[in-house]
């Protein structure tokens, strides 16, 4: 039974159901201003439905359960399907695909072939071809009228004025499929706009549908919009010559079909596939619910659809979907949850970072409880406020976001809790907090503050800096906390007293922890410049300097104008070099570590980057060029394939551009890093084999 928890009178429940639901389509199809994610969307219209079929009574006429998507709005004059568009049912997990398949099972061969295709998260648009020529476009309305969008359509390359003539035209063909944004052209946009002070689109779909929404299409024909077919709807053949037959592939088989739209000039999606059983089609929504990241547009699912069209025909539909399909939907990667609190850490540097305290949210394939806000700036351009329910968002391996608030509900406006304001004070020390003028970060301005040392400690002992294994933040705050570390320097005075009475220290954790320490004296020169924590100051500037000049002492003396002479390093690092070691506190530091025997030297010194000891200057393989690596490759670090890359005069930046080379894919590689890559088109090198070959060749992987 699934009577509303609560014990809420089911007639009261569907009311309010049928009133969210068509308020959330309202703003979903008219307003292109969604509040909730789409799962939580479907979480509305399944609990109503489940409702309406445990209370047959309770079913009206005109419940949304009824319909797809909202009426059509004035804006553009309305069109007629002349073939409804309709919605598709859901399957949630493997086991309502397989609900799905049973319930066919009962009217089709056991051996029917799918057709599995990936479910694109845009717009649904039907075209109209009459002869060859197209005449119109529609959005999906209701599903029985739409919007005429004809001239904005138009404006869209992917879709084609006429049918190529390869193709015997139909009389009419409505071709359907889904208008969408490549997710690059979508960040680009809304870079656009936030320069302009335009408004901010959520998502892709929502800045596709926006840009389709123009009433100028000449605005439409600078968004960067694509398009990909997936459907026909109504299909007349010629009535000359008499008795004119429609072209075989579009009677026959969905498959067919796409060939068919294809060779007429849509664009395809080529992620489809004919399989056999059921098993088969959860492989291949498996295999793209772990891949969706690895595409340059959003989807949400994988749609399956019965491939024989007659076979659909016997099938037929409901008032909302087709029997003979189904669309199974990928967990979300947004959803909404209350903000309790906006805190703000203290890094390293000083810098205070917003972060949003979570009620915990089970979003793109993790718990969610922590979301970073970046800056004062965008807690403000977000509008976020605590106590407010906002939306949560977790893309594959991208941090958690938070995105927005979930602002009114359709029981009306609810008054706002207070805006969030920036503490003016640091919450480690006390200390004042400061924001320079034209800059976006604040900063603690007490080089004392605990917890900016805490930070600077752990940093540390990293695993790109000194690499001391059992040094994480918790002890380090519990030895600051108690007054054992000031300073880096103070690890190196350790003795296992140090650790007398303090709970949780063994003598087996106490020899470890001082075993990686003592580990940690020989580190190059370039790790522990890492470690030291200087502003800008990342690996690959570490090590260009630790290369170019040897040693600590001749980085100290060199001066600012001959850091910033150091290839791979330049003014603004040579500055904040200079900077640092300018400091008495922290040349102290740095004499301390010196005197406790901690290594500053670097092997291979007074060579240039790309000169390194071991490698022949004729074996500077990639000089100019710039190598970004991702994931992990078998027997290196991430560090060692860098170090390798720069050792040859490459470059190996943390980012993918259109400069870049080539993406060196290890395990488990960083999707946002892939995608960027098969945007822009930069050659891919494969596995730890192939990332050898182009270190001794320079040269990128032949095909094949
Ligand atoms: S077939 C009658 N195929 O998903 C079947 N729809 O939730 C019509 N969609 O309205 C739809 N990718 O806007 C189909 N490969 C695909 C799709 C797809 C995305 C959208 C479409 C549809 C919605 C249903």
């Amino acid at each position: 039974m699934t009577d509303p928890p609560g014990g809420i009178d089911p007639a009261v429940r569907a009311e309010q159901l049928r009133d969210l639901i068509e308020y959330h389509n309202d703003r979903y199809h008219h307003l292109d201003a969604p509040e909730i994610p789409d799962a939580e969307y479907d979480a509305l219209v399944r609990e109503l439905l489940a409702i309406e079929s445990d209370h047959p009574d309770l079913r009206v006429p005109d419940s949304p359960t009824g319909s797809v998507g909202a009426p059509a709005s004035t804006l553009f004059s309305p069109v007629a399907h002349r073939v409804p568009m309709m919605s598709l049912d859901n399957a949630f997990n493997p086991g309502e695909l397989e609900a799905w398949a049973d319930r066919l099972a009962k009217h089709i061969p056991a051996d029917t072939a799918f057709v599995c295709e990936l479910k694109i998260d845009g717009v649904a648009m039907s075209l109209t071809y009459e002869h060859g020529r197209y005449v119109q476009a529609a959005t999906r309305g209701d599903g029985r009228v739409g919007e005429d969008v004809t001239a904005n359509v138009a404006t869209i390359a992917d879709i084609p004025d006429s049918l190529d003539s390869s193709v015997k035209a139909p009389a009419v063909i409505e071709v359907r499929g889904e208008v969408y944004m490549p997710i690059a052209a979508f960040e680009e946009l809304n870079r656009r706009q936030a320069e302009t002070e335009g408004r901010l689109f959520v998502n892709p779909r929502n800045s596709a549908a926006g840009s389709l929404r123009q009433k100028d299409a000449s605005v439409t024909a600078t968004r960067a919009l694509s398009f990909w077919a997936y459907q026909v709807g109504d299909l007349q053949p010629q009535t000359d010559p008499p008795g004119s037959t429609l072209p075989e592939e579009l009677v026959s088989s969905h498959a067919s079909t796409l060939a068919w739209l294809g060779r007429a000039g849509f664009p395809i999606n080529p992620e489809h596939r004919v399989v056999h059983g059921l098993s088969e089609a959860l492989a291949f929504c498996r295999h793209w619910e772990e891949h969706r990241h690895d595409l340059g547009y959003e989807i949400d699912g994988v749609v399956v659809k019965v491939d024989d069209l007659s076979l659909q025909r016997r099938l037929g539909a409901t008032s909302r979907a087709p029997r003979w399909a189904i669309a199974y939907k990928f967990p979300p990667e947004e959803r909404t949850t209350r903000l309790r609190a906006i805190e703000v850490s203290i890094g390293r540097t000083g810098k205070a970072t917003p972060f949003a305290v979570l009620e915990p949210v089970f979003v793109g394939g993790s718990t969610v409880s922590l979301a970073t806000l970046h800056n004062e700036d965008q807690v403000r351009a977000k509008d976020v406020r605590p106590g407010e329910d906002v939306v949560v968002r977790k893309a594959g391996d991208v941090i958690p976001e938070v995105v927005g608030p979930v602002l009114v509900g359709a029981q009306g406006k609810p008054r706002r809790p207070p805006e969030w304001t920036f503490p003016v004070v640091c919450p480690s020390c006390g200390a004042p907090l400061a924001r320079l003028e034209g800059e976006s970060d604040t900063f603690c301005t007490n080089l004392d503050c605990p917890g900016q040392r805490v930070q600077r400690i752990s940093h540390f002992g990293s695993r790109s800096a000194m690499d001391i294994e059992g040094l994480g933040e918790q002890r380090v705050e519990l030895f600051v906390g108690r007054g054992l570390l000031v300073d880096v320097a103070d690890l190196y005075s350790f003795t296992p007293d140090t650790f007398a009475g303090i709970e949780g220290f063994g003598a087996l954790s106490i020899a470890n922890l001082l075993g990686a320490i003592e580990a940690s004296r020989s580190r190059p020169l370039h790790r522990l410049l890492v470690g030291l924590g200087i502003r800008h100051l990342g690996q690959v500037g570490s090590l260009a300097l630790a290369r170019a000049f040897g040693t600590l002492d001749g980085i100290v003396s060199a001066g600012e104008p001959a850091l910033a002479a150091v290839d791979g390093v330049g003014p603004i690092i040579a500055a904040s070099v200079a900077e640092w070691f300018a400091s008495e506190v922290n040349r102290g530091v740095v004499d301390r570590l010196r005197r406790a025997g901690v290594n500053v030297e670097e092997p291979g010194r007074g060579e240039v980057v790309g000169g390194a000891v071991g490698v022949p200057f004729a074996d500077r393989t990639l000089v100019g060029k710039s190598v970004v690596v991702t994931g992990t490759l078998e027997g290196l670090t991430r560090e060692e394939a860098e170090e390798a890359i720069v050792a040859r005069g490459g470059k190996s930046p943390g980012s993918v551009s259109k400069r870049t080379f080539a993406v060196v894919l290890g395990e488990s590689p960083g999707a946002s890093k892939v995608t960027k890559a098969e945007q822009l088109g930069i050659p891919v090198v494969n596995g730890v084999e192939q990332f050898v070959a182009l270190l001794e060749t320079g040269e990128l992987p032949s095909k094949g």
